[in-house]
């Protein structure tokens, strides 16, 4: 089994005291990070401009989901920012390939959000470009709403495309992630915990982590 990698997302985390918030949850090596415009999705978060103040505060990954429509014009930013993943959705990247190729190109690893109602096979021609696919386990826009089960099976499916590819790609879930769901993605082939109120939402974040990586961290 591969390690399983969890990522605190900071939109569940009190804004106003970022630093603190995110020196409490050092144990994880990813920072998970929702860019939304309240166009794509229907809520405003942040962009790179606090991406960027943050950088400064800490050795974690930036693992940036950009929910914005249009997405391309922003890529340059998000990279100069201090990302290391830029994720764009494919339901509103109409040159998709182009957008990862530039992601790539701008020196960060690129990848694709899948939202509950596309299929998996929205990602197949997109195989050999991708360093991560993100499959959403909630719509889009807020922390702390319930896992869809209705994803276990695209998870799976996506699983089998990765094998298929030959390639190195993670497989993140994001949204309902908490220690009961965990173990059923996992077991689905997610390799990568995306999680906002399991985390920031409990006192003991070094718990909360752990919770998460259940037995399957090394
Ligand atoms: C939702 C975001 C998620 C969100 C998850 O659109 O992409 O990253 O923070 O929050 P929880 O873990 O609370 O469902
Ligand atoms: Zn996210």
């Amino acid at each position: 089994r591969p390690s399983i990698i969890v990522a605190p997302s900071l939109l569940a985390a009190d804004f106003s005291r970022l630093g603190e918030e995110i020196a409490s949850i050092a144990r994880a090596p990813w920072l998970h990070l929702d860019v939304m415009d309240g166009h794509f999705v229907p809520n405003i978060s942040f962009g790179p401009p606090l991406i960027a103040a943050l950088r400064r505060h800490t050795d974690a990954k930036f693992d940036v989901h950009l929910m914005i429509d249009p997405v391309d014009p922003y890529l340059e930013a998000t990279a100069k920012a201090g990302a290391d993943h830029i994720t764009v959705h494919v339901e509103n990247a109409p040159h998709l390939h182009r957008s990862l190729q530039t992601i790539r190109a701008l020196g960060c690893r690129p990848g694709v959000a899948i939202c509950p109602a596309t299929p998996a096979v929205a990602l197949s021609e997109v195989m050999d470009l991708v360093d991560i696919i993100l499959v959403m386990t909630v719509n889009p826009g807020f922390g702390g709403q319930s896992f869809l089960d209705s994803q276990l099976s695209k998870i799976r499916t996506l699983a089998e495309m990765i094998r298929e590819s030959g390639r190195d790609i993670i497989l993140a879930v994001d949204g309902g992630i908490d220690p009961s769901t965990a173990p059923r993605v996992v077991e689905a082939g997610a390799t990568m915990l995306v999680a906002g109120s399991a985390i920031f939402g409990k006192e003991d974040r070094d718990a909360a982590i752990r919770a998460l990586e259940g037995p399957f961290v090394e």
